[in-house]
């Protein structure tokens, strides 16, 4: 294999990604193994363990933003929800964001937090990045009912929801991910224990998404669905983002919360069984665009538009106004949300079904005027209810994050 210029591509370029996809044919992970079999004089390809240090890569904690949701979603998530005890007034809570703050930030710079029993486990950061929120109860407790997000309150429940309890509701999100999942497992033990005399866990959802390293870094992943989730969404870093995701000063709503946004999560549930049975045709249908690429159905590239105006031979629309992307489409981009699930595939039920799902975490200036009229059209008409069930709702505002010294939440209790 060569690159453009006709020189042979070594390892190193290969390994440096941006040769990664050259020609498009050959995926990185394959080009890799590729390159080590010719190598090593073909024979099996022998590819060193060490040769990309992903267990060593950093996310920074501090800055403007908190990390974790502009990050490039890592492959494990823990979202714990924590009750705050009775008792906790505004000045207990200031103590455990000092204290969860200090944890985090060390624990992302693969530094063991105090009295971490095990502070090896710390030493593989492997992206790790703790993000916190504010469920709507905690402004109650903390005496701040003034400070609080006008349309931060839990999601009215739809028609579609069969939530269960165990799955919703909550006082502070910690929001683990990692490539690693011991690196995630660890992080919330040490963020657990050090909330214990404040808090109680009320509920954990794990998620993961494919390994890294599998593909290139960038593309699209698929759910468990089997579809590439995510392409509409506005990219991270972009102007687009900023103003659907951050909070600013243009915004109305307490000033605590500028450089901050809001997250929702649902935790819902996908029928697989039923989903397996449909045909490609079906389940195309339902959504919009196609499984194998991604493509709108009206489009022949996955980044192509959907042309929701576009009329099939029989005169009716190509992409239904009942179709998944239909719905959930706006055309406004400050009425865009950023989506960044996980899936989780729990153990069956006891009569053998899947428990199978996505840990759906999405981010928006204003859970009110974004996530709800989107999910008020989807839980209306949407095809692609009849393979999806919300069975989880949380909401919770996800303060800004803070420079080296500072902690997290210290404009709303400092
Ligand atoms: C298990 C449940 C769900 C599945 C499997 C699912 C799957 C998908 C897929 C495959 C796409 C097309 C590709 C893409 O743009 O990512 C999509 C688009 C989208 N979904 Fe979902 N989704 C689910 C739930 C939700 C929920 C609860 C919301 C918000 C309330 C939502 C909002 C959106 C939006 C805004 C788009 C982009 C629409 C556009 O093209 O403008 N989805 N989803």
């Amino acid at each position: 294999m060569a690159d453009r210029t006709g020189e042979p591509l070594s390892r190193r370029a290969l390994l440096a990604g941006s040769a990664l996809s050259v020609g498009g044919a050959i995926g990185g992970a394959a080009a890799v193994a590729a390159v080590a079999a010719r190598e090593s004089g073909g024979g099996a390809p022998a590819v060193p363990s060490s040769t990309v240090d992903y267990g060593g890569q950093m996310v920074p904690f501090h800055g403007r933003h908190q990390a974790g949701i502009a990050t490039p979603a890592q492959a494990h998530a823990a979202f714990v929800a924590l009750d705050l005890a009775a008792g906790v007034d505004r000045a207990a809570l200031r103590r455990l964001m000092l204290l969860l703050s200090d944890d985090a930030a060390r624990l992302t710079q693969g530094r063991a937090p105090l009295a971490d029993g095990q502070p090896e486990l710390a030493q593989v950061p492997a992206r790790l990045t703790v993000t916190f929120g504010f469920g709507p109860r905690l402004f109650d407790v903390a005496g701040l009912v003034e400070q609080r997000p006008a349309t931060l309150q839990q999601l009215p429940e739809f028609p579609i929801d069969r939530l269960q309890q165990r799955w919703c509701g909550g006082d502070l999100l910690l929001q683990i991910c990692a490539d690693d999942p011991l690196t995630v497992a660890h992080a919330q033990r040490m963020l657990v224990k050090d909330s214990r005399s404040f808090a109680a866990v009320r509920w954990v959802q794990r998620g993961f998404r494919r390994s890294r390293g599998m593909q290139d870094d960038g593309v699209t992943q698929r759910n468990v669905l089997g579809q590439l989730d995510g392409t509409g969404n506005p990219v991270p870093g972009s102007a687009v983002f900023d103003g659907a995701v951050w909070i600013s000063t243009t915004d109305s709503g307490p000033q605590w919360l500028h450089g901050g946004t809001t997250v929702v999560l649902r935790r819902i549930r996908a029928e697989l069984e039923s989903w397996d049975a449909a045909d490609t045709a079906g389940k195309e249908f339902a959504v919009g665009r196609r499984l194998t690429d991604g493509a709108p159905l009206t489009g022949r590239h996955e980044q192509d538009l959907p042309d929701f105006a576009a009329k099939n031979a029989l005169g009716l629309p190509v992409i239904s106004e009942f179709s998944h992307v239909a719905r959930a489409h706006v055309t406004g981009d400050r009425q865009r949300i950023f989506r960044r699930p996980y899936n989780y595939d729990d153990p069956p039920g006891p009569d053998g079904t899947a428990d199978t799902g996505l840990v759906f975490a999405a981010y928006q200036r204003d859970v009110g005027g974004q996530f709800l009229p989107i999910q008020r059209n989807l839980a209306e008409a949407d095809l692609l209810n009849e393979w999806v069930t919300p069975i989880g709702s949380a909401v919770f505002a996800v303060p800004p994050g803070c420079e080296a010294g500072g902690w997290i939440g210290e404009g709303l209790l400092g």
